[in-house]
């Protein structure tokens, strides 16, 4: 049977690295997706992409023959793993998303790999078993946001998710405001080791204060370490941010909004130390453009794609080489004949 998957990236409008601690995050499906294409049948997964030389080649059962093929093979045989489909799949996949730029591009590989070989689970379960496969492929800790993005996107809205009881709330992004993307030249370095580092010293001073998710300003004080005090402060006071901001645009006070998408980035390079210089320049770049409210980073950090909320008819995007990202549904899937 021939399946077509279709997996949007993300972009995160704010709560970053709040979502491993059971957090609050805002992020929304963009137009830009990954699509995979297929006949189902046979014992393989076999799948050749636009973006690598190498095909992905998989046998049913034996996944870790991943080993010594392309690194993008490897979350193929992990999703491959996690699914175990009874039949295999020969197809392509084709991406309109940017590699390596903080774009989710590897969730979307994953979502639509899984959907393409028929694993109908719900939303949840699926982002779960796509979650799994990327903390395999990739080695990286990685949280549930992206996935769940990428599953569960609606049109026009932000997602507001707690990541602790996985409940998804549409934020609309109202007329007049635009959530604009500007690639800030570097591609995401360094991000795998640092991300373990920092989610550990959240655990760290979760084993000293209790949960993140319910940690006040007072606890945070309590924690005798310097570093781990910083990295608390920041997940407290991000999660704070996000329900703040949610609030702020379902009010229309951009100015609000934008302000806390600032003070989010200052909390991200300071506090929690993933931003680079050249992402703090773009930053401070794009806050003092016309009809800006306010930037960030977003994502696990260390370059990659910058976040602006800006006034939808200020040409910012175009202005900035970037996108202007309107918020999309979720993954879909076409079986049979279409
Ligand atoms: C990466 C991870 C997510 C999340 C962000 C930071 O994108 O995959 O789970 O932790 O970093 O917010």
């Amino acid at each position: 049977m021939r399946a077509r998957a279709r997996a949007p990236g993300r972009v995160n409008v704010i709560g970053d690295h709040t979502d491993y601690t059971g957090g609050l995050v805002l992020p929304m499906a963009i137009g830009l997706a990954t699509t995979v294409t297929v006949e189902r049948g046979g014992t393989t997964v076999e799948l050749v992409s636009d973006q690598a030389a190498e095909p992905a080649l998989v046998p049913l059962g034996a996944p870790s023959g991943a080993a010594g093929q392309p690194a993008w093979a490897r979350y193929v045989a992990a999703v491959v793993e996690e699914v175990a489909p009874r039949a295999g799949a020969i197809g392509t996949v084709t991406t309109t998303l940017p590699l390596r730029s903080g774009l989710s591009s590897s969730a979307a590989l994953e979502v639509a790999v899984a959907l393409a070989l028929g694993c109908d689970a719900p939303p949840r379960q699926v982002a779960e078993l796509c979650r799994r496969a990327e903390q395999r492929a990739s080695g990286v800790p990685c949280g549930i946001m992206d996935q769940l993005a990428s599953l569960m996107g609606v049109a026009g809205a932000l997602l507001l998710i707690d990541c602790r009881t996985l409940d998804v709330t549409p934020v609309p992004l109202p007329a007049g405001a635009a959530i604009v993307g500007v690639h800030s030249g570097e591609q995401r370095a360094l991000a795998g080791s640092a991300y373990a580092e920092r989610r550990a010293q959240c655990e760290d001073a979760e084993a000293e204060i209790g949960p993140l998710r319910d940690a006040g300003p007072g606890d945070v004080a309590a924690l005798a370490d310097p570093v781990l005090r910083a990295r608390a402060r920041h997940v407290v006071t991000e999660n704070a941010r996000v329900g703040a901001f949610a609030a702020a645009l379902a009010q229309g006070d951009f100015a609000a909004a934008g302000r806390l998408m600032s003070e989010s980035h200052a909390s991200l390079r300071d506090d929690f130390a993933v931003s680079t210089p050249v992402v703090d320049a773009l930053v401070a770049q794009l806050a003092a453009a016309p009809g800006v409210y306010g930037a960030r980073m977003t994502g696990g950090g260390f370059g990659g794609v910058v976040v602006a909320l800006c006034d939808a008819g200020a040409g910012v995007a175009e202005a900035f080489g970037g996108w202007d990202f309107v918020p999309a549904a979720g993954a879909t899937v076409e079986e049979g004949g279409y």
